[in-house]
């Protein structure tokens, strides 16, 4: 199957996402044609030993910088540490490219050097694991994560390009694959019954990573992002804020527990307490809900809320979130598939109950 690009059009910072398989010498034929003084490839402790060569000898990389894999490399720590790699080369200036090969930690840390450096030098991100590749790598988000949170300190920076090779899922651990199809269904959800009917026909051959099927399912969502981002880049008229679809509870099962669930996973747990939000009080139909539940029930996905959290508990954390407003956090919801949209709601006793799904809340 041939490769397919999507375009993000956003004026003079508009760029492609290509995906397909091996796009080597399509990432070649970028990074030349970008004509970077050099070429700086970010990539971590899991993903550079088996990629990293690759990707190097087909962009001309001049120096790669590895960083241990896992979400604690999201750091102002690691971020300093890079700098100082950067720096050292003496090769660093206005015209220097950043290339990001990994999973979603290391697009927004080198995606957040990128945007930072000199106040802003070019990035090319190739995501490596299928989170990346439907929703982190695309749409300029760059952070790192703070004590107080995650992503608390970044920047919207968008790529100059986007490298989907869906070569590199073939290495990817089967829990965090799965994980990601969290987010899939997330994106299905939001955006139409188009995405959620074909998943629902080709669920089988997704979870076996068919790289057709794959191919129609990463460029779908793709496609669908860049059309909120487009609308919405930097998340104004609350489109954007339309894909966090499930990431309120996620969120504070990630920050109570921050070792228990992959982020996917998290979002499937979250998906389920926005279904029950948005049947309660967006008129959404059950038979749509239990669509959405089957799915993500169908990949393998956790899909109950796990008892030990308390009402209370999840309440407080709710309240410490960044989408705060006044005396209500704004939660997304859907009146039917594809029809998404923010309701604020009080942190009460009433909205813990619909959330947890337990009367007794
Ligand atoms: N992952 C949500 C966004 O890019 O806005």
């Amino acid at each position: 199957m041939d490769a397919t690009v999507v375009p993000v059009s956003l004026d003079q910072r508009s760029y492609d996402v290509v995906v397909g398989e091996r796009l080597l010498e399509q990432m070649r034929d970028f990074a030349e044609s970008e004509k970077p003084t050099s070429i700086f490839l970010v990539t971590d402790s899991n993903v550079g030993p088996l990629h990293a060569e690759a990707v190097q000898n087909a962009i001309v990389a001049n120096h790669v910088f590895t960083v241990p894999a896992g979400e604690s490399s999201k750091s102002l720590v690691q971020l300093g540490k890079l700098f100082d790699q950067l720096f050292a080369t003496r090769h660093v200036d206005r015209h220097s490219l950043i290339v990001a090969l990994g999973g979603g930690m290391v697009g927004d840390l080198a995606g957040f050097v990128a945007a930072t450096l000199l106040r802003g030098v070019r990035c090319m991100q190739v995501p490596t694991s299928l989170l990346a590749m439907v929703d982190s790598s695309v749409g300029g988000k760059t952070a790192v994560n703070h004590a107080s949170g995650k992503n608390l300190i970044g920047a919207f920076h968008q790529p100059a390009a986007v490298f989907c090779d869906m070569h590199f899922l073939r290495t990817l651990p089967k829990r965090e694959y799965v994980s990601a199809l969290g987010e899939v269904v997330k994106t299905a959800a939001i955006s139409g019954e188009d995405l959620l009917a074909m998943l629902e026909d080709c669920a089988d051959g997704l979870i076996g990573r068919d790289l057709v099927t794959l191919h129609r399912v990463i460029e779908a969502c793709i496609r669908f992002k860049a059309e909120v981002v487009s609308d919405d880049e930097i998340e104004t008229t609350g489109r954007r804020a339309t894909l966090n679809f499930g990431h309120t509870l996620a969120h504070v099962l990630e920050a109570l527990w921050p070792e228990r669930w992959l982020h996917g996973e998290a979002v499937s747990i979250g998906i389920i307490a926005a279904l029950r939000l948005s049947v309660a009080r967006a008129k959404l139909d059950e038979s749509v809900a239990a669509r959405v539940t089957g799915l993500l029930r169908k990949f393998g996905l956790p899909t109950v809320v796990p008892d030990e959290l308390q009402a209370r508990q999840m309440l407080e954390c709710m309240s410490a979130d960044k989408k705060r407003a006044g005396q209500a956090v704004h939660f997304v919801v859907i009146s039917d598939v594809g029809q998404a949209g923010t309701l604020p709601c009080k942190l009460d006793d009433e909205l813990a109950a619909t959330l947890l799904g337990r009367g007794d809340a």
